[in-house]
């Protein structure tokens, strides 16, 4: 527990940009005896909340791993029910959001998702691309791996010469483009590994892995792990001043 009484969240850490990967739905619906599709239901429910608690903590950017490039492989029905989730969520959440100054954007690859969908995604995204409370980073259809093969084949669509190819140009043809790079990856559920989320933007982030399953990852949870990320010593290589 995080003693709040003790806690002054003024002396808080906050990362500029936090990526969550939203894992053990399907755990928490088995522990139940419920079906997988109601443990993604309740994931989006805990979604709700930890976003809140993110406009709370003043937290600017949040990426968050819904479904990877990888997830296409799992059995059809639960390809559909997580498809499905993501259309109706668009359908009913995204007014809310807006209201709140999220801005929601997309990454992943979209010419793999239905038309309809990908329609409800461009509507979202247009309708919130102002906001600026929060940034919201939807990691659907998603690979690191992926997104990097994307972004050489548009460098080289691009013409652009091997000379002018540096760090920053291919930060720049990433989903991510203009955003700062991961401060903080959080993982559910107790795995210990990055599944192929944002490679590339979470190369010196910091690691943070909690057993909590994700429908249970609330806004106590999410602030231990900014106390964490608080306590740790970012040294980028280098060493400190004696
Ligand atoms: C995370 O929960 C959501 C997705 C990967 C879509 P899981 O469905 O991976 O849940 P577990 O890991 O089986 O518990
Ligand atoms: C990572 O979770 C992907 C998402 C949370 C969307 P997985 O459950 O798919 O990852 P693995 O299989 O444990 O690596
Ligand atoms: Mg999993």
């Amino acid at each position: 527990m995080v003693n709040e009484q003790q806690l002054d969240l003024r002396s808080l850490k906050i990362p500029r940009h936090v990526g969550i990967i939203m894992d053990g739905n399907g755990r928490w619906a088995q522990r139940r005896g419920l079906p997988r599709a109601a443990g993604h239901r309740e994931g989006m429910e805990n979604l709700r909340r930890v976003l809140r608690a993110c406009v709370e903590f003043g937290i600017p950017i949040l990426t968050v791993y819904a479904f990877s490039t990888e997830n296409w492989g799992r059995p059809a029905q639960e390809v559909r029910a997580l498809l499905t989730l993501l259309e109706r969520s668009l359908r009913t959440e995204t007014a809310e959001l807006h209201k709140n100054g999220v801005s929601v954007r997309h990454i992943g690859r979209t010419d793999t998702l239905a038309p309809g969908l990908q329609q409800g995604i461009a509507d979202a995204v247009a309708l919130t691309r102002d906001n600026r409370r929060l940034i919201l980073n939807v990691a659907f259809s998603y690979g690191g791996r992926d997104e990097i093969v994307h972004a050489v084949q548009r460098i080289m669509a691009d013409g652009i010469s091997a000379e002018q190819v540096d760090e920053a140009l291919i930060s720049r043809y990433l989903y991510t483009a203009g955003q700062p790079d991961l401060d903080l990856v959080i993982r559910t559920a107790g795995e210990m590994r990055l599944s192929n989320f944002l490679i590339w933007q979470a190369a010196y982030a910091e690691y943070y892995s909690t057993p909590v399953l994700w429908p249970d990852f609330g806004r106590e949870e999410l602030l231990k792990a900014l106390v964490a990320y608080t306590q740790r010593d970012r040294r980028f290589g280098l060493i400190k001043e004696p």
